[in-house]
């Protein structure tokens, strides 16, 4: 550190899909509700990929990726409440929000106007340090694996939050489609809530572990002629796939009042008629990652269930190899990275 600045060992792509090579940069010195986080472990979510080939036209260069951060907190700003110095942390998605909006009064920090994302107009987790607002770096609960717990932060989330917003309840049947990353702790999150689970998944390898992480019953996510038994059945379909399904056929096996919820960023629109969603009132609909306190929630949650991801561990320095392993499917179930920058 030089003149309260802070330096940041990182790994950074300098053009969309270009090899990520070691990269340093410094923080300007701490201030405000800021919180600096010595990295330890960070997850490698597909919005790392999607962000990296700049597939949705948001990223800058050099770009440093990671959003699935666990930590110990480094530093303080002045008017960072709740953290203390040398405390595990973790960090995801969103890393600044006006705290005085309507929704962040309301708890609802994550649909406030002009949030902030930790990879885009920032550097993100794949780095030696990160930085955030205090609000958006959540204590570790002691019963949360250190190398396992990242992926809560943004995968996990992103999944719990839809069973809060949507009040889903214990007799409910869920869909899950895509057992990757997300879809795997769907899985689990969705069998403790005390739902009946079906895990659609095109890999027909990951069937019999789909039932492991909850999955009472597997259909094959690229065969339309198998959904057939399950129509009109699902109170939910929760996707987390990013690509393209046949989703006028999906929404036949909703049961009335059934929703189609979207995390997964499928490329082109999703061409549903009206009349397809009229006589069952049926719903349509997407969600970001949570709020704080649902984080919060879902962190205990974890702990009580022992919810966890299934992970790979890669040294960061290897971070080419961990992409190229994400493209390829080949990732059972999220891959973290280690920050092995000493
Ligand atoms: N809403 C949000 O705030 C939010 C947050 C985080 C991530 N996301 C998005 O969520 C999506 C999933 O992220 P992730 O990290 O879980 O990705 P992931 O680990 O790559 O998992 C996606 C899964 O989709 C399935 N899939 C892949 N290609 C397929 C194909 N051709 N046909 C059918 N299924 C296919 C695969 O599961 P099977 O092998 O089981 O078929 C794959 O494991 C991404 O679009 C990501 O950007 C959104």
């Amino acid at each position: 550190m030089s003149n309260g600045t802070t330096a940041v060992r990182a790994f950074a792509a300098h053009e969309a899909g270009g090899r990520i090579e070691p990269f340093d940069y410094e923080l300007p010195p701490i201030a405000g509700d800021d919180v600096d986080i010595d990295v330890e472990y960070c997850g490698l979510c597909h919005s790392d990929y999607s962000m990296w080939s700049n597939e949705w036209g948001v990223a800058a260069y050099p770009f440093v990726g990671g959003h699935e951060v666990v930590g110990r907190v480094r530093a303080l700003g002045p008017e960072a409440k709740g953290l203390e110095v040398g405390q595990r942390v973790g960090l995801g998605w969103f890393s600044r929000s006006d705290l005085m909006t309507r929704e962040s009064l309301g708890g609802d920090h994550n649909l406030s106007p002009g949030n902030e994302g930790t990879i885009i107009g920032r550097h993100g987790g794949f780095a030696s340090v990160v930085r955030c607002q205090s609000v958006w770096a959540l204590p570790l609960p002691d019963a949360l694996s250190v190398e396992e717990a990242g992926p809560l932060f943004c995968g996990g989330i992103t999944v719990f939050n839809p069973l809060v917003q949507f009040d889903v309840k214990p007799t409910d049947r869920v869909g899950v489609l895509g057992i990757g990353g997300l879809g795997h702790l769907a899985l689990q999150f969705l069998n403790k809530w005390g739902c009946e689970v079906t895990a659609f998944t095109s890999s027909p390898d990951k069937a019999e572990e789909a039932k492991a992480f909850g999955a009472h019953k597997t259909l094959d996510s690229r065969d339309p002629e198998s959904w057939k038994a399950a129509y009109g059945t699902f109170d939910m379909l929760l996707s987390t796939v990013a690509v393209d399904l046949d989703w006028g056929r999906l929404v036949r096996t909703l049961g009335p009042r059934g929703r189609l919820h979207l995390v997964g960023v499928s490329p082109s629109a999703v061409p549903l008629h009206v009349t397809q969603l009229m006589s069952n009132q049926l719903s349509y609909s997407s969600s970001p990652l949570g709020a704080p306190a649902v984080t919060a929630r879902m962190l205990d949650f974890c702990a009580r269930h022992g919810i966890a991801p299934k992970i790979e561990v890669f040294p960061m320095s290897k971070i080419n190899e961990a992409m190229a392993h994400l493209h390829d499917g080949k990732a059972r179930y999220r891959i973290v990275l280690e920050a092995d920058f000493n």
